[in-house]
């Protein structure tokens, strides 16, 4: 028996093909490759299809019977907020498209048990700074739309014929679980203040005029390694037939500001540097953080790691 993972090449993805790995389990990666690294998932079997592609049911229903998969854990997606407002019609047919047959392919080979990789970008802006599952989710974007119809498709999967399903909202991820896994896109805060920092420019932060203890946004950070072992526990609520389908947030539960990481960044890498204020940035919510009393009296999980461990595992792993 084993586990797909779609976008096991991925940053994420990676990481949660390692913790199976190490468990001793048998991964089958599905990968298109636009952003993922085969190196990363070199220990496991990767097919490299785009799960949105014509083909795709077919080959992953084939995957699915070849490899005997018992549980698939769905990360492939497209995740820029602000490509998904210029290009919606590509969110929705990657990220839905992709979604319809990977669900078509799984209830041909019967598949139980099924991970969703959703997103905090499903609350919008919420007005509360902290928010639980049941807080009305109303997306200001085409991806965190995606991410809603995707929770909306699992669940209409276990309605239809029972498969069992867990929806995880991630918050902010980042960090490095091992150095050959770390995040090699600049596409949120803490990579992208790595570059400039490399590029001997100052980081910039968007707005320091918020309600918020020091002005700036307040997120949500968790360790990607946390996230990873949270898949895991996920896998393993489902394990019971008595489980068939729910939603939890994965973060800490603890808000960091944009100056925390910035200061956590110069205390990690020991280096000074000046920061430039620019406008607020459209669609970001002054605060949003997790409440994870759900995933904790549900699946027995806490995030391990605090902000100084994933900022001093993501430098360290820049470093090589
Ligand atoms: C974090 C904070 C910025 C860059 C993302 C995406 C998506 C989702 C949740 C999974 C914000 C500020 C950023 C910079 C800054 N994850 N910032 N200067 O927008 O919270 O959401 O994570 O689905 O990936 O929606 O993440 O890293 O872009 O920004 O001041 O150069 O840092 O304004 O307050 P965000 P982010």
């Amino acid at each position: 028996m084993s586990i797909l993972v779609t976008g096991g090449a991925g940053y994420i993805g990676s990481h949660v093909v390692r913790v199976l790995e190490n468990q001793g389990k048998k991964v089958v990666v599905v990968d298109n490759l636009s952003t993922g690294l085969p190196e990363r998932v070199a220990n496991s079997e990767l097919i490299k299809c785009d799960i949105a592609s014509e083909s795709a049911v077919e080959i992953i229903a084939k995957t699915m019977k070849d490899h005997r998969v018992e549980a698939v854990v769905h990360l492939a997606a497209l995740k820029q907020v602000g490509e998904s407002v210029e290009k919606p019609e590509l969110y929705f047919r990657e990220n839905l498209g992709g979604m319809a047959n990977l669900l078509e392919a799984a209830r041909i080979g019967n598949v139980q048990k099924f991970v969703f990789s959703s997103s905090a970008a499903t609350y919008g802006i919420p007005d509360a700074a902290i928010v639980d599952e049941d807080y009305e989710c109303k997306p200001i974007n085409p991806y965190g739309q995606t991410k809603l119809i995707g929770e909306w498709m699992t669940a209409n999967a276990t309605r239809a014929w029972g498969m069992r399903a867990v929806n995880l909202r991630y918050f902010n991820v980042a960090g490095a679980g091992w150095p050959d896994l770390a995040d090699t896109a600049t596409l949120n805060l803490v990579p992208i203040v790595f570059a400039a920092l490399e590029a001997g420019e100052a980081p910039v932060v968007f707005g320091n005029d918020y309600a918020t203890k020091d002005g700036s946004c307040i997120r949500d950070y968790v360790h990607v390694l946390d996230l990873a072992e949270a898949h895991v526990a996920a896998l393993g609520y489902l394990d019971s037939d008595s489980r068939k389908y729910d939603t939890f947030n994965v973060g800490t539960g603890v808000g960091a500001s944009v100056f925390d990481v910035l200061q956590q960044i110069a205390l990690a890498s020991g280096k000074k540097f000046d920061i430039e204020i620019k406008s607020r940035r459209a669609g970001d919510p002054p605060a949003l953080s997790a409440d994870v009393s759900r995933i904790k009296s549900e699946l027995g999980w806490v995030a391990k790691r605090d902000l100084a461990d994933i900022i001093d595992s993501a430098w360290k792993a820049k470093q090589g």
